[in-house]
């Protein structure tokens, strides 16, 4: 319901994509990937192979050690600004992969505020949407592997067990949309990243480019989290693009900050989404 042309599924590859080479550099080889290499196979989204070695430099490193200490934060960030050298960096991480990233400011950052708002009530308007995010929520004592814990949404033990209910059921709308604008509104930062066009490709490169930018982050002590509705609501969409210049196509938005540590994520098993040749 959220991602019907898998745009954001495309994404979660280019990032799983960008940690695996961060991962080879890290591990001293070079990383030769090739994008779409079969026209006739579209779901084959990339080769890569180890090539000769690579020396990995300070930048290597840190972006390879923040793979094991980045996860998202989805609860408010301390007061204060990022500082303006941490955001350029982020902003070298992205146009590495050949996105652009938009530090919304003034006018414009209320405009995309309003716009989180209503994206919140027309996606839990659904109660399809509704569904499907529930179906995705765990309690904060799980042992499935994969989704968000309550307690990832700053939800108690009690509330976690019962919150899929609620959410599946009750459109949360208002509530959710005060909740955001509020994130969005106190966030130290308001990112939008965006590409030149919008087929798989571009949305192959977004997802190399943030997965980079937030590992930067996390190297640079900062945390991130997603405010995606407005892109998701495709109307939405639109108007985001056209209060940003229409030059470029929106393809995440992101607030930014300094993040107390918490509970980590789920995360699959690596065997479970490894599958060996010959095996
Ligand atoms: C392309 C993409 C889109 C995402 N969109 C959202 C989103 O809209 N809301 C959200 O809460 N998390 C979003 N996430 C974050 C994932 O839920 C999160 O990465 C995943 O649950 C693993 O948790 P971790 O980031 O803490 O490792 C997104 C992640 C990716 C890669």
């Amino acid at each position: 319901m959220v991602d019907p042309d898998g745009r954001e599924l495309v994404m979660s590859c280019g990032a799983a994509l960008a940690h695996l080479c961060v991962a080879l550099r890290g591990l001293g080889h070079d990383a030769e990937v090739s994008t779409f290499p079969d026209p006739g196979d579209a779901d084959l989204l990339a080769i890569v192979a180890g090539g000769g070695r690579h020396t990995p430099d300070a930048g290597d490193r840190e972006l390879f050690q923040a793979i094991e200490t980045r996860r998202t934060h989805r609860a408010e960030f301390a007061a204060g600004p990022v500082a303006p050298r941490s955001l350029a960096l982020l902003r070298t991480e992205a146009e590495s992969a050949g996105a652009d990233l938009t530090v919304v400011t003034g006018e414009e950052r209320q405009d995309i505020v309003t716009l989180v708002g209503e994206g919140d009530r027309v996606q839990f308007g659904d109660s399809a949407f509704r569904r499907e995010l529930a179906a995705w929520m765990r309690p904060n004592h799980t042992r499935r592997r994969d989704g968000i814990r309550g307690d990832a949404m700053g939800l108690g033990a009690v509330t976690s067990l019962v919150a899929p209910t609620i959410v599946a059921t009750f459109d949360t709308g208002g509530r959710q949309a005060t909740k955001d604008q509020r994130l969005a509104q106190a966030s130290p930062a308001l990112l939008v990243l965006s590409t030149a066009g919008d087929a798989p490709a571009d949305w192959l490169s977004a997802g190399q480019a943030v997965a980079l930018l937030l590992l930067r982050a996390t190297a640079e002590g900062l945390g991130a989290s997603f405010l995606n509705q407005p892109i998701e609501v495709p109307v939405l969409r639109d108007r985001l693009r056209t209060r940003l210049g229409g030059d470029t196509h929106p393809q995440l938005l992101l607030r930014v900050g300094r993040a107390s540590t918490g509970a980590g994520s789920l995360r699959r098993p690596v065997a479970d989404v490894l599958a060996q040749r010959g095996r």
